[in-house]
């Protein structure tokens, strides 16, 4: 029997990118009720209808998930409505592209309050009920940017290192009182994540463009979701999505030095197109 038939999830940022992908593809394997919860809340009842219409078990709810009351609530009503949530994926997030010299406390908070706090109160949430009800599988989106050095992002990578660390740290209290944790580290995925990306350091021809040309190989939002399956069925820790993710992290570990020199090229071959304002 499919892994995910029956299973009861939860996934903040559903209406797009990995999220809608997630969704999709636990719609797909069966699930009893995937709830695509989403501040874009007509996104996500076009994601949960399209579910619905191909036979699959799916509700959207309307969520700010930097809001820890509202995350509570959430988390309460889907365990009371199927009486048990075994799934909570908190994977919204946001992101920031520049100098940490450009940035201002309001973005950092931004970002913090997202990409952090908000997996934090999903953390929480979920873990008090499943570990009232003896299992549950928490699923936490960090990033290749949670596992290894990446200039010009910096609030964005603490925000991804304090995922990973919560996730690996919390999945060592979870043995014993049954509930599973994973963090997920993709590289490069095809979302909408650069279209609401904030440049706060301006270059030359434009930094959207620059960093768009910068990217590599982008892989499909359907296939990350699969991995990300495939690696919450195997209950891994770390569950890597991309090559590159995979290499940054082993090369950060196995010659930090080499990471250190690549690293520092890019920052000074980067600020070479810096235009002050
Ligand atoms: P996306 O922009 O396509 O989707 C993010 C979703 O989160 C959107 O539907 C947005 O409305 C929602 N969201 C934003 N703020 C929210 C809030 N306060 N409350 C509830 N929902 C909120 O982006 P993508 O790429 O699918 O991102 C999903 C996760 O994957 C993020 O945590 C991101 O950092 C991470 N990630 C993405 C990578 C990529 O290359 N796309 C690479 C590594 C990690």
């Amino acid at each position: 029997m499919d892994h995910f038939k029956d299973k009861v999830a939860i996934v903040t940022g559903g209406a797009s990118g990995i999220g809608q992908a997630l969704c999709e593809e636990l719609g797909r394997r069966g699930a009893a009720g995937v709830v695509v919860a989403d501040v874009n809340v007509e996104g996500a009842h076009e994601v949960a209808a399209a579910i619905t219409a191909v036979g699959g078990r799916a509700q959207a709810a309307e969520l700010d998930v930097t809001q820890a009351e509202a995350v509570q609530a959430l988390v309460e009503q889907t365990a009371s409505q199927h009486g048990r949530l075994d799934l909570m994926f908190n994977n919204a997030g946001i992101s920031t592209w520049g100098e940490m010299r450009d940035m201002t406390l309001d973005h950092w908070q931004r970002i913090v309050d997202v990409n952090l706090w908000g997996v934090i109160y999903g953390t929480m949430s979920a873990y008090g009920v499943m570990v009232g009800q003896g299992f549950g599988h928490i699923v936490n989106t960090a990033s290749s940017a949670g596992l290894a050095p990446s200039p010009f992002a910096t609030a964005y990578v603490t925000t991804k290192h304090g995922v990973v660390g919560l996730s690996t740290t919390l999945r060592v209290e979870g043995v014993g009182l049954g509930v599973k944790v994973s963090v997920v580290c993709p590289g490069f995925i095809r979302t909408g994540i650069g279209d609401a990306m904030e440049f706060v350091t301006q270059l030359e021809g434009g930094t959207k463009e620059f960093v768009a040309a910068a990217i590599p190989k982008m892989m499909e939002p359907d296939d990350c979701a699969r991995v990300i399956l495939r690696g919450v069925e195997r209950n891994k820790a770390i569950i890597t999505v991309t090559g590159l993710a995979r290499v940054a992290w082993w090369l950060n570990r196995l010659n930090p030095g080499l990471m250190l020199r690549l690293s520092l090229k890019m920052v000074s071959d980067t600020r070479a197109m810096r235009v002050e304002s």
